[in-house]
């Protein structure tokens, strides 16, 4: 299998990470968002998190886009700034290959450089594949808020997953 590598986010993947955010949106419950974002949208929330000193990372094969990740503020106040909420999304028909996980280890190892304190991830209760996925890396559900989104005509449950770093 070709080898999986990381590289930080650039301008011209903004096409390939909105399909891949796209088909998601459409199809499931991982986006809270019921409308497709536009290329320059998607540019605009990445420029945002760069401006802030966050990550936006991608991880290719042979030069192709397979999954990408990120983390930024969790909330605005300044107490929370050691405190980051993350995303990682690999293409549909590419899970299962350890795209996720380099896309995750590699998070976890910007994040600590950053010397920030804890991870969280905010995920759909009906997504276990992903609560599983976080599982592998130490995260601990420490809580589920009941009805906080509603897509497909019913409510849905956010599961917050934290992960301590230090
Ligand atoms: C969740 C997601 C990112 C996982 O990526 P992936 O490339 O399929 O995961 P990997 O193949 O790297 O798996 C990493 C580890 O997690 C485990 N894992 C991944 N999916 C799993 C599942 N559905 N059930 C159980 N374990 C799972 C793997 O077994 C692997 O463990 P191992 O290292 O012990 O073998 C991917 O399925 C995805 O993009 N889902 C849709 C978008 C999404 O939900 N993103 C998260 C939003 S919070």
């Amino acid at each position: 299998m070709a080898k999986i590598e990381i590289r930080p986010y650039k301008p011209e993947d903004v096409e390939t990470i909105v399909a891949i955010l796209n088909y998601y949106i459409v199809n499931s419950t991982a986006l809270y968002d019921y409308t497709q974002r536009t290329f320059e949208q998607q540019l605009a929330i990445f420029e945002d998190k760069l401006s802030k000193g966050f990550p936006v990372i991608v991880a290719t094969m042979e030069e192709r886009i397979v999954g990408f990740g990120y983390y930024s503020e969790f909330r605005f106040r300044e107490a929370y700034k050691y405190t980051v909420e993350h995303s990682v999304y690999v293409l549909p028909n590419e899970h299962g290959k350890g795209i996720g996980k380099v896309i995750m280890e590699s998070l976890i190892g910007l994040a600590k450089k950053q010397k920030l304190h804890t991870m969280i991830a905010v995920i759909d209760s009906e997504n276990q594949d992903s609560v599983a996925f976080h599982e592998k890396f130490g995260f601990k559900t420490v809580a589920v808020i009941k009805e906080t989104g509603f897509k497909f005509d019913r409510w849905l449950h956010s599961q917050f997953m934290q992960l301590m770093l230090e």
